[in-house]
């Protein structure tokens, strides 16, 4: 059986992922700022760093995957934290995780991004530049600066709906680059990204509140299955890609949304490449 840390295991997609793994026999490291094995605020690198130490000891240096699931929605007012949150925790966790990872021989991460990076459109590159670059720093002090100059109407729905959908879109690109980087794809290391869509956790009603009340023709993006996703929905896309048999998959953007980007954006797939 494998040992898997999972984060964000406390709730939504986290907690339903880290009971699928427990009860197929797995052992499973949760990591959550609440009733977790592991209680850390991957928000900080303090945090990060506790994590890391953590799951290192658990594991005995040999990690089998890591399942980077924590997040917060764009409902969160301060804008500079989604970024630490939704795209520094799992990049510098996973970064620091590696080692452990490669030790297993068949290791697995795979990280939770959003089709919010597709089909928002508000992503800021300038903001995105700045999280691929590693600049921390300076990547909260413009999601901040961005979030105070949008208009009202949008602040009071969505405070960090850019941030967060630029963070997920720098998370998705992140794994792309980093996947097939010899660090990683030499030691046998594979790297994925689920790019969710409307699940149905704490953290999407929190963000649209009576919007998902509970009409999925009603809501803003298009639905084609005319369902909402559930938490398990998106654990059984991370049971498969923590699989050793998964061993040819790395790189990949995997959308679980009903079908909304297809639905939006049909034809941004495959693009050819250009000479
Ligand atoms: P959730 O709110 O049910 O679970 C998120 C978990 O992450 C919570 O247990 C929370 O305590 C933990 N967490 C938040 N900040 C943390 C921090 N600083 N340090 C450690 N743990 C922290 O939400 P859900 O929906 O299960 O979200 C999981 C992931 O899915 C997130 O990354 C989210 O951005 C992403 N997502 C969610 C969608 C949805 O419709 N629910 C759509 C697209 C992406």
């Amino acid at each position: 059986m494998a040992t898997f840390a999972v984060t964000g295991s406390a709730s939504g997609m986290g907690a339903a992922s880290a009971a699928a793994l427990s009860a197929a026999g797995h052992t499973v490291i949760g990591v959550d700022l609440r009733a977790a094995d592991i209680l850390a605020d991957l928000g900080t690198a303090e945090g990060r760093d506790l994590a890391a130490e953590e799951i290192l000891a658990r594991c005995g240096g040999r990690l089998d995957g890591v399942a980077a699931i924590a997040g917060v929605g764009p409902d969160l007012p301060d804008a500079a934290a989604v970024v630490s949150i939704n795209h520094f925790g799992p990049v510098r966790l996973l970064e620091r995780l590696l080692p452990a990872l490669a030790a297993s021989g068949a290791g697995r991460a795979v990280v939770i991004g959003s089709n919010s990076a597709s089909t928002v459109p508000l992503i800021d590159d300038g903001l995105v530049e700045l999280a691929l670059a590693g600049e921390e720093q300076a990547a909260r002090e413009r999601a901040r600066a961005a979030a105070e100059a949008m208009p009202a109407e949008v602040r009071a729905m969505a405070p960090s709906i850019s941030a967060y959908a630029s963070s997920k879109f720098a998370l998705a690109r992140w794994v792309r680059r980093t996947a097939v980087t010899p660090e990683w794809a030499r030691q046998g290391v594979l790297l994925n990204a689920i790019a969710p869509g409307a699940v149905l956790t704490p953290l999407m009603l929190g963000s649209t509140g009576d919007a998902a009340d509970h009409d999925p023709d009603a809501f803003p993006t298009p639905m084609p299955l005319g369902v909402f996703g559930r938490p398990e929905d998106i654990a059984f896309w991370v049971q498969q890609f923590l699989r050793p048999e998964a061993r040819f998959t790395t790189g990949a953007v995997l959308y679980v949304d009903g079908g909304t980007d297809a639905a939006m954006r049909p034809d941004a797939q495959p693009t050819a490449m250009t000479p």
